[in-house]
């Protein structure tokens, strides 16, 4: 296919990637894009509606997980066959001439997708286990105590005090040896990525990435044009020895709990992969996004601490194991990186609110972090032994769970001889939603059986139960 072209209008409700999304989705409802046909690449496509890549990318991924194209490997994206019947749609558009209205038209007909019974989409939280009443008093707190501060942005690298309460907690649960000095706390990881990536520069490229790996990460580097080589996992995590042959300055990984896949790198693999960076003057991002949760044996400390050659950036959110909304995550940097960002980029301004990070300063400093920590590791431990425990009673063997006990997703590996499309489709169906693992590919080979990510933080266990008798309806 050479091009889709369509009007792109500013839109705060409907941003550029939902105009392209549902453009092209009407486009293959209505036949006028027909099964089989190739999509635009990303690259060209951004650059002939003079939009971004990411917002291409988004749309692509949307239109892939709801099961109207798949990715094919080193080739693209294809349209797939839909099984049901959308032509009365054609009859629509031909008969009102205004293609804003048309779509309107369509848009309002009487739902025809079920009722969504359980989303285990990937995130979610605990949101009745967290304490609104401690953190809206200590909130209100800071509001009354801190009027004239709270005019101000606050420290570039985010409050001294938080970045104390972090250090300690960092040092103590991950093993993450580092000065408050050494923290910049931002408004999530991407943020922190975006701004590590312009201070380390272009002599960091090419950036090496797990494959699969966490998409978030990918579109940050792709957004900076950033060459991104991706390196191959093995049961145990990233292809060492492919690694060491590319010529890759810079790896990111995500070593104690690989995502999507949740495998722990080794030991030795971590010795390889510090020495690899000592040796060659790389770095390595370490993003320990959800390792607070383990739910069985010990707990795995962060890499950075074996580090001795300060070749480790240490990226951590708080948006697992607190609040997602609450948007505050950090990065440790080496000294040597920590002294050129205070010369290049002490400039910026804080990106994480002053108010929030007061707040949780004192959360963390009157000692409920602690407590919130200890309460949740149980609430998720339970979780996720019970829908663990509910795979089993409805699937037997018939699914294999990949990336257990850690974190809040796991990853299911269904081989009944169905795509992941259309597991994901019949699952839609039966109002259950289950995620695609192939967006988290570079190099997607549809030959490995379907796997998919079932995200259950948020979901209580009578949801999980009902979630997965549905998925069992669904997919017998
Ligand atoms: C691998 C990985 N890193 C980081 C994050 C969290 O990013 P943020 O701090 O922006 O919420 C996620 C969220 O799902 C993730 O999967």
């Amino acid at each position: 296919m050479l091009e889709i072209t369509l009007n792109l209008y500013e839109d705060k409700k409907d941003p550029y990637y939902v105009q392209l999304y549902r453009h092209i989705r009407q486009e293959i409802k209505s036949g006028r894009i027909h099964a089989g046909t190739r999509l635009p690449a990303i690259r060209r496509l951004s650059e002939h509606l003079d939009i971004s890549r990411n917002t291409v990318e988004a749309a692509y991924l949307q239109l892939v997980s709801e099961g109207y194209v798949e990715s094919r490997p080193r080739s693209g994206l294809y349209v797939l066959k839909l099984e049901e019947d959308f032509s009365f749609l054609e009859k629509v558009t031909n008969q009102e001439p205004g293609r804003q209205d048309a779509e309107e038209i369509v848009e309002t007909k009487p739902a025809a997708s079920p009722v969504l019974r359980c989303d285990f989409r990937n995130g979610t939280i605990d949101l009745s286990s967290f304490p609104f009443s401690v953190w809206n008093k200590i909130s209100h707190q800071i509001m009354q105590e801190y009027t004239n501060s709270l005019s101000l942005y606050g420290d570039p690298q985010g409050e001294p005090g938080l970045r104390h309460q972090l250090a300690g907690y960092l040092r103590q649960s991950r093993g993450v040896r580092c000065s408050p000095d050494q923290i910049i706390v931002g408004a999530g990881t991407q943020q922190m990525l975006l701004l590590l990536c312009q201070l380390l520069g272009t002599e960091r490229q090419p950036v090496a990435v797990e494959d699969p790996g966490y998409n978030g990460a990918r579109s940050v580097f792709s957004e900076l044009n950033f060459p991104m080589v991706p390196i191959p996992l093995e049961e145990d995590g990233i292809d060492m020895e492919y690694l060491m042959k590319s010529e890759a300055k810079l790896v990111y990984v995500t070593p104690s709990h690989q995502f999507p896949f949740g495998m722990i790198l080794p030991i030795h693999k971590r010795i390889k992969l510090l020495q690899w960076a000592a040796e060659h003057d790389r770095y390595i991002i370490e993003d320990d996004y959800d390792s607070e949760f383990r739910y069985q044996g010990r707990p795995i400390p962060a890499l950075q601490g074996l580090d001795k050659s300060g070749r480790v950036i240490y990226m951590g959110t708080f948006s697992k194991s607190l609040l997602s909304g609450i948007r505050i995550s950090y990065m440790v940097l080496p000294e040597s990186l920590i002294s050129k960002y205070k010369d290049k980029k002490a400039f910026l301004e804080p990106t994480a609110s002053l108010i929030h990070m007061q707040t949780l300063e004192r959360f963390m400093e009157e000692g409920w972090w602690e407590k919130h920590l200890r309460r949740m590791k149980n609430v998720y431990k339970k979780k996720h032994a019970f829908l663990l425990s509910a795979i089993t009673r409805f699937f037997g063997e018939r699914v294999k769970v990949i990336g257990q006990h850690s974190g809040l997703h796991i990853v299911i590996e269904v081989n009944d001889g169905r795509s992941e499309s259309e597991l994901v489709r019949k699952a839609e169906e039966k109002g259950v939603k289950v995620y695609p693992t192939s967006p988290y590919w570079i190099t997607f080979d549809t030959q490995l059986p379907p796997r998919l990510l079932l995200g259950f933080g948020g979901l209580s266990e009578n949801e999980l139960e009902a979630g997965i008798r549905l998925l069992k309806e669904a997919w017998t």
